[in-house]
């Protein structure tokens, strides 16, 4: 019986996929396999039956790779099946960068017991104007399943959009150009967007990828999102780059006690990819893509 240990938050459907010849649960020390979301895998004891990972989400570096090479133990993510969610995050955060949404909303919940409040409205709102998204510029950089989501949208939005993904295939690339900016020196996005997005994995080529020369380049006032993973942003280079005005506002699903202290950030709990479709879907397709594997030696990751 191919046993599975899990690790946190995976959606039931995920579960209802195994059939009763497998063992599935939290507690056990000599596991075929292990399905896991984002609990940090890095210090666990990798046994030596231990075949596959399945990730039910689209980064992996919660997992040590190095060690699963090593090992051959296969590992497995969920690309895409999160990709819709966090597309709609990262809209909210470039409406919570351009409109002062969020200070308006905390005005209005001390005022509980206000009776003027509707005159009250009136002299207030005006400290909150903001700025329209529709005709502003955005930088895509990692036009993969979710930067692709994000530059569509962006376009109905009335937005010029860029992108930049050096490991795209020349088919896609074409595509791209079609009906997006494709740049193929970063430098030139830097230069254009009054917003950037980052949408790249977080590995050893990619840490601290928005670093000092980056916001050199930067437009003054340039509004940046990270969706993707904390460490991508060197945060040292970036709270020099807010205090400068440089970096308007910094817009982050990965928050750190170093950037929250800052006004200027706005900071979301990881909540990318936490909707209950994201949810599911994600543990779904790593269900089947771990029975896929242990059955039949198979693997799509796609
Ligand atoms: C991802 O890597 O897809 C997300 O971080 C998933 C999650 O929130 O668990």
């Amino acid at each position: 019986m191919p046993k599975i240990k899990l690790y946190n938050n995976i959606a039931q459907i995920g579960l209802d996929q195994f059939t009763p010849d497998y063992e599935v649960n939290e507690n056990m020390e000599d596991e075929d396999a292990i399905l896991v979301r984002s609990t940090n895998l890095h210090d666990i004891t990798y046994n030596a039956n231990l075949k596959a990972i399945a990730r039910a989400g689209a980064g992996v570096n919660n997992i040590d790779i190095d060690t699963c090479t090593k090992k051959g133990i296969a590992v497995f993510n969920t690309p895409g099946a999160n990709s819709n969610a966090v597309k709609e995050l990262v809209f909210a955060g470039m409406l919570l960068a351009s409109r002062d949404i969020y200070h308006g909303i905390e005005w209005i919940q001390t005022q509980k017991e206000n009776e003027n409040i509707t005159k009250d409205i009136e002299k207030q709102k005006k400290k909150y104007a903001g700025h329209e998204l529709t005709g502003k510029s955005l930088g895509v950089i990692g036009c993969g399943a979710i930067g692709i989501q994000v530059a569509n949208l962006s376009l109905r939005f009335g937005m010029k959009v860029y992108g930049y993904d050096p490991y795209m295939s020349v088919d896609a690339a074409w595509n791209l150009s079609r009906y997006v900016n494709h740049v193929t020196n970063i430098d030139d996005l830097y230069r254009q967007c009054d917003f950037i997005t980052i949408h790249v994995p977080l590995n050893d080529g990619t840490k601290n990828f928005i670093n000092k020369d980056s916001f050199d380049k930067m437009k003054d006032g340039v509004k940046l999102l990270n969706f993707a993973r904390g460490g991508l942003v060197d945060e040292d280079a970036l709270l020099v780059a807010l205090d400068d005005n440089k970096v308007e506002s910094y817009v982050t699903d990965f928050p750190s006690l170093k950037v929250i202290q800052n006004d200027k950030v706005i900071a979301i709990p990881h909540l990318g990819a936490s909707t209950e479709e994201s949810e599911e879907n994600c543990a779904l397709k790593a269900a089947q893509e771990l029975m896929n594997y242990l059955t039949y030696g198979n693997i799509s990751n796609s």
